[in-house]
């Protein structure tokens, strides 16, 4: 299914597909980084399982009326997507205040947003991601005024449907971070992936930790905590 490397990625490879040359092959590694890659480990089954997790929450999303990349998932590692020109824009929503953002403006420890919170971070690893605002936006990528005001829309709308598909499943949807890119035809949809590597996911009754956080702060076990997602996430469909 596989052609040429076209890109390889912190996380993930892709690969042009090999029997239709507008889609491609996103190859889940087993690579964790935190801290712009300054923090680095193996786990061996990480990619499978953000593969297996994304998989079941894009069709999700789709079903809900929110276009993707996503065309199907291949095998354990593996899916296959539709080409896009990614946006280098990082899109994260927030209901509850922790990490960056506690650190930045000083604000305690599960404040909630209500509103939501939408930041756009610049995807630039040289400058770490920088917080910009929506003129920076304009200015540092192609997307236009309209198209912006769609994708914070569309951020919200997401975070709205997952918030209560993981309330389904008895976790909190503290933050995530979405990526989004341009289509041939021009269309911007939702991209990258969504698993626990991009959303914050807390047990509702406990407030235990269950996502990528256990690396970053090497409170738990990435792996342990990646397979109780899925299970719960295979229990529900
Ligand atoms: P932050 O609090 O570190 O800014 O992270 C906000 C959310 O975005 C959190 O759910 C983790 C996710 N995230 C990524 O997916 N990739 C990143 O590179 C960073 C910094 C955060």
């Amino acid at each position: 299914m596989k052609a040429e490397l076209l890109y390889e990625g912190k996380a993930k490879k892709v690969y042009r597909s090999s029997t239709d040359s507008e889609k491609l092959v996103l190859s889940y590694k087993n690579d964790a980084t935190a801290f712009n890659g300054k923090k680095k480990e193996s786990f061996p089954g990480k990619g499978r399982l953000n593969n297996l997790i994304s998989s079941l929450i894009f069709p999700y999303l789709h079903e809900r009326g929110i276009k993707s990349h996503f065309m199907k998932r291949l095998n354990e590692t593996e899916q296959l997507v539709m080409e896009t020109t990614i946006i280098p824009m990082e899109v994260v929503v927030r209901n509850l205040a922790t990490g960056s953002i506690t650190k930045r403006l000083g604000l305690r420890e599960k404040t909630p947003f209500s509103p939501p919170l939408v930041e756009l971070f610049y995807k630039n690893d040289d400058l770490d991601d920088p917080l910009i605002n929506d003129d920076h936006a304009l200015l540092l990528t192609d997307v236009i005024h309209k198209e912006l005001r769609e994708i914070k829309a569309q951020a919200l709308e997401i975070n709205t449907v997952l918030t209560e598909f993981f309330q389904s499943i008895n976790l909190k949807l503290v933050d995530f971070k979405l990526e989004f890119g341009r289509l041939p035809n021009g269309d911007i949809v939702l991209s990258d992936e969504i698993s626990p590597d991009t959303c914050r996911l807390w047990d509702l009754k406990t407030n235990e930790k269950m996502d990528k956080d256990v690396f970053r702060q090497g409170t738990g076990d990435l792996i342990t905590v990646y397979e109780q997602i899925l299970q719960r996430l295979e229990r529900r469909v």
